[in-house]
């Protein structure tokens, strides 16, 4: 908060706080360190020594599935995989800190479901997560239930929260260890404002008990329309509520503490087949999705396209994103431009910090790198 211009008087404006602010307080008002985040899909073969662990803070290991009786049954290989990645990114200097992430996109939902609408599943649940967290070296946890369908779910979502945190504080009390990190993946705005079925997230329950959110502000355009090309992950949509700014806000409307509020950003773009080469703007008219999986590619595999091809890359300011074309090839993603861009407007509205869908996805960690030298850290 404090200009450059009154860095002279500083000192003593701190000792003059330090000695009229009670100890309270003050752990109040100091503002929890940024988050720079990554999740790591554990079935790409991007090593974890490999992780440049100067640009991060927080790791992720995507993904971890309870079985239908709410337990974590991890086979031997997968458990020296997970203790293989939190021993070597404990090891590296400098170290990050790792959680694993339960659920993912395309899991079962209802599992979720059920799981929370009871105490006993929750707590069947929570002991196992807990005991699989310290079992295998990780500093936290990360709920990715892609997504709550109503608001009963929502609801026991916010109780689940709730004695997740309990069970978490009673088990680093008992152990005389800090507590186990709690974070959750969200979708991108506070509400599912587009759906029929309209919920809401229980953000009372996250204020309390969670360290913070993921929100997942990308996906916002893809493969499931294929009749026109888009921003996947617009900061801005001239036309629309489905965009970063408005997603991040409404969970700040909606009473979030905006320490709690961490930013995704996509390191993989969406593509289409322009119906015609010549109309290549975002939203000029596709006739199917472009190259890879169901129209995803990553930025290490645009930058490939877009070198082999000659494709014409452009930044968008009025929505804040990037993309290129060739032929009738078009691409939606960010680069370390719009990537840029976004970071600067997160650390603007107070937010936590950001993270990165995925380790691995990045050219040469371009964009990871960018993003975190422009998230400037101090007052
Ligand atoms: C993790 O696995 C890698 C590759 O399999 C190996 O080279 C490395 O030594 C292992 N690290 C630890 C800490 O076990
Ligand atoms: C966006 O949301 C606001 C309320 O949050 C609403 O007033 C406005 O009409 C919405 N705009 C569009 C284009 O749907």
């Amino acid at each position: 908060m404090a200009g450059g211009s009154i860095t002279y008087f500083q000192p003593l404006a701190v000792l003059i706080l330090s000695l009229t602010i009670p100890i309270s307080t003050r752990v109040v008002m100091a503002s929890p360190p940024a988050v720079k985040a990554a999740y790591w899909p554990s079935w790409t073969t991007f090593p974890p020594s490999a992780i440049d662990t100067t640009l991060f803070t927080h790791i992720y290991y995507a993904f971890l599935m309870p079985t239908d009786t709410y337990k974590f049954e991890i086979s031997t290989s997968t458990a020296l995989e997970l203790s293989n990645f939190t021993t070597t990114l404990r090891r590296k200097n400098p170290p990050v800190k790792t959680l694993y992430s339960i659920g993912g996109g395309g899991t079962d939902s209802h599992l979720f479901a059920r799981m929370v609408s009871n105490e006993k599943s929750r707590q069947t649940f929570i002991n196992s997560a807990i005991e699989t967290a310290r079992g295998l070296g990780f500093d936290g946890m990360d709920l990715d239930w892609e997504f709550p369908e109503n608001p009963t779910d929502m609801k026991n979502l916010g109780v689940l929260f709730m004695d997740w945190r309990r069970a978490i504080n009673y088990e680093a009390r008992k152990t005389h260890r800090a507590p186990l990190l709690l974070t959750a993946a969200v979708y991108f705005s506070v509400d599912f404002f587009l759906d029929e079925v309209y919920r809401k997230f229980p953000v009372w329950s996250i204020n309390q008990n969670l360290d913070w959110i993921n929100a997942m502000c990308y996906d916002y355009h893809g493969s499931w329309d294929t009749s026109a090309t888009g921003a996947h992950a617009a900061l801005y949509d001239p036309n629309s509520n489905i965009s970063t700014s408005y997603g991040l806000r409404s969970w700040i409307k909606a009473g979030l503490f905006r320490r709690k509020l961490v930013m995704g950003l996509p390191l993989y773009g969406k593509t289409w087949v322009l119906k015609d080469p010549k109309s290549n703007e975002i939203g000029s008219a596709a006739v199917s999705v472009g190259p890879g999986d169901v129209g995803v590619l990553t930025n290490v595999e645009i930058e490939e396209f877009n070198k082999k091809n000659g494709a014409k890359i452009e930044h968008d300011m009025e929505t804040v994103s990037t993309y290129s074309y060739a032929g009738s090839v078009w691409i939606g993603y960010d680069d370390s431009v719009s990537a840029t861009l976004k970071v600067g407007f997160a650390q603007a509205l107070g937010i936590r910090g950001y993270f990165f869908w995925a380790i691995g996805y990045d050219s040469e960690w371009k964009i990871s790198r960018y993003a975190s030298r422009a998230w400037v850290v101090g007052e």
